[in-house]
């Protein structure tokens, strides 16, 4: 009897330390919810396509189509479409399930049913509820999954096969401001070096492009590029301060933020994503 309570005191203890771990770190954590991994097969590299994706789009088309042909109450294709959305819905739970608990058959089915009578109006309004069931799942999944699966991956880019993009990216960091504080101090010389070692550092890096750009369509320097090089080195041999900060600014966004603004944000979301929980990280007091 005795042991028994002990027991349960032990259990509620615990309960309460558990509860108490959470509820301390509760305001430093966005919570996400995570895919299933079965999603993973359909996309690259497991998948030759990006079949999910596409599934969705289709999703959108079939949706739009049942719109437009009950407000033009046009039987036939009303039923064409209707029978398209129905198998791509229900094959949601055959790709993923996982999720099948996420669809709302009865909606789907009531929206059938409504086809089936000629019911113009309530199909508009079996759409709109669909959608809600649409976007629940939206809001829960979408963007986690967008970062994960189809962000484009730099951890394998290496520049001349060799240094790890990263630390190829400090280096251009410290020559951009080398740059900076040599002309801001009037050592035109060694501002000018630090100008020929960046204009290298990025033909390099250039080279990297074409692992994924096919076509020349990124190619980087870019003609627009290379003559706000050219304005900025004329800045750094003739120019005042305030033009070579101008010259040096004008080229940093074109050659290093834009780049950042889809690949490093994009690269970043899915590498914090992608990391496993760490317990300890979590436990760690030091926010
Ligand atoms: C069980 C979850 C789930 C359900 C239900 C669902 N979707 Fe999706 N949908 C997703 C996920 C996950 C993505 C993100 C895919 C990506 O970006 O690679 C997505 C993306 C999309 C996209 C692309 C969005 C964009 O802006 O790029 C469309 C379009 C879409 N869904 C349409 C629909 C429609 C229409 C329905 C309802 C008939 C629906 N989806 C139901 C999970 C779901
Ligand atoms: C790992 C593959 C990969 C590498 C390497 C890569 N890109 Fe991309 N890039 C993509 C993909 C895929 C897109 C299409 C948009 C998306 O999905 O983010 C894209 C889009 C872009 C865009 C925005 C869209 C556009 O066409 O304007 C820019 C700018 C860009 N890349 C520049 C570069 C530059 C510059 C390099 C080399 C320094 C580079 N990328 C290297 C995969 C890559
Ligand atoms: C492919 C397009 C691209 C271009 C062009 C680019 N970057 Fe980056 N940059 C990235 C990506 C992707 C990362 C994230 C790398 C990582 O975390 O492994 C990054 C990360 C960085 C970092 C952080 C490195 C660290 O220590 O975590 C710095 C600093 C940086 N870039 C500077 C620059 C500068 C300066 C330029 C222009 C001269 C530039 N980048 C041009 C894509 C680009």
């Amino acid at each position: 009897m005795m042991r028994w309570s002990v027991f349960i005191v032990i259990q509620c203890l615990i309960i309460l330390m558990l509860i108490g771990v959470f509820y301390s770190h509760q305001n430093h954590m966005i919570l996400l919810k995570e895919p299933p991994t079965s999603l993973s097969q359909w996309y690259k590299p497991q998948n030759k396509r990006q079949v999910w994706l596409h599934t969705m789009f289709r999703l959108r088309r079939e949706t739009l189509a049942i719109e437009i042909y009950a407000l033009s109450k046009d039987d036939k294709n009303l039923r064409k479409w209707m029978e398209k959305l129905s198998k791509d819905y229900r094959e949601i739970k055959e790709m993923v399930p996982e999720w099948e608990a996420r669809l709302d058959l009865a909606v789907i089915n009531e929206l059938q049913a409504n086809v089936n009578d000629k019911r113009y109006e309530e199909v508009i309004q079996s759409l709109l509820e669909l959608d809600k069931n649409c976007e629940a799942c939206h809001t829960d999944f979408r963007t986690v999954t967008a970062s994960l699966y189809r962000a484009p991956d730099f951890s394998n880019i290496k520049i001349d096969g060799s240094t790890s993009l990263k630390l190829h990216m400090r280096t251009m960091s410290k020559q951009v401001n080398q740059i900076k504080i040599a002309y801001m101090d009037g050592k035109q010389d060694t501002a000018l070096t630090a100008y020929r070692q960046l204009e290298k550092e990025m033909n390099r890096l250039g080279d990297t492009c074409s692992t994924c750009h096919k076509d020349s369509s990124q190619s980087y320097p870019n003609d627009l590029m290379i003559s706000a090089m050219s304005d900025l080195e004329q800045s750094l041999k003739t120019g005042t301060i305030k033009d070579q900060g101008k010259a040096l600014g004008t080229l940093a966004v074109m050659v290093c933020a834009d780049c950042h603004g889809t690949h490093r944000l994009a690269y970043d979301v899915k590498e914090l994503l992608g990391k496993s929980e760490n317990w300890r990280e979590l436990l760690k007091h030091n926010f």
